[in-house]
């Protein structure tokens, strides 16, 4: 498959707590399920010729999950970003992470610096996950950035147009996702990407995201390709 392939696709991975309570196991199993096949779907994405890929791991509103599932989960991005990093390593992936990083722990942040340096001249896929990551939040830090600069007095707001706010949020220099796909029967959006979807093709499936896979990746690609999209990129 290489015509009509979406550039960009994001995903919201859905229903980990779901697939795990459906076979009678605690919700940070299907957490830890969850998190093996983001290493096998960022190897298929790669294979079909995705060249970006952005996924929702944390949201700004997760942090109201009771605390043993949060401190469950980030102890298990800290493990991943570690097994991200030799993937990427291997295979030549750009990896960066979305998101306000200041709420995440120092541990966390030594790892997302040395994962972002050493893979940043990477060209295979960009993959970017996106932990405590709102689209509010981004657009709120980055509103206040603007205020703190025309207050100095370095910026006009004859410098601030389309291009310059696509260029200022944590996605800058990546093209906006072509298709966004959630799992797990859910149809919204979730303050995910709020500005960058302005165009962007929704695809969703009652798949739970341990489920998820190749077979399903190349559907949502296949049904992306039936939609005549008048907007965006052609
Ligand atoms: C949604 O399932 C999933 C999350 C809140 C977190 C996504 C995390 C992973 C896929 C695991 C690890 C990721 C990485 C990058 C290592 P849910 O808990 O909302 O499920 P539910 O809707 O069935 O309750």
């Amino acid at each position: 498959m290489e015509a009509g392939v979406p550039e960009h696709v994001a995903i919201i991975m859905d229903g980990n707590g779901r697939w795990a309570k459906r076979r009678g196991m605690p919700r940070t199993f299907g957490h830890k399920e969850g998190a093996k096949t983001v290493e096998k779907i960022c190897r298929d994405a790669d294979e079909i010729g995705i060249r970006y890929l952005t996924l929702y791991a944390f949201s700004t509103e997760n942090w109201s999950r009771p605390e043993k599932e949060v401190s469950a989960l980030m102890k298990l991005f800290l493990k991943y970003l570690d097994i991200c990093y030799k993937n990427a390593m291997k295979e030549d992936m750009c990896c960066r992470i979305i998101g306000d990083k200041t709420g995440l722990s120092e541990e966390l942040n030594e790892s997302i610096r040395k994962l972002e340096t050493d893979t940043a001249d990477h060209k295979g896929l960009h993959l970017q996950l996106a932990i405590n990551y709102g689209a509010r939040d981004e657009i709120t830090r980055l509103v206040k950035r603007v205020a703190e600069d025309a207050a100095k007095g370095t910026l006009s707001p004859d410098d601030i147009d389309e291009a310059f706010i696509s260029g200022h949020l944590d996605t800058a220099g990546i093209p906006d996702p072509d298709l966004l796909i959630r799992t797990c029967g859910e149809q919204r959006i979730s303050n995910y990407l709020l500005w960058q979807c302005a165009y962007t093709e929704f695809y969703y499936t009652d798949v739970a995201w341990p489920d998820f896979n190749r077979e399903e990746l190349v559907k949502a690609v296949e049904a992306y390709r039936t939609r005549d999209r008048r907007y965006g990129k052609v």
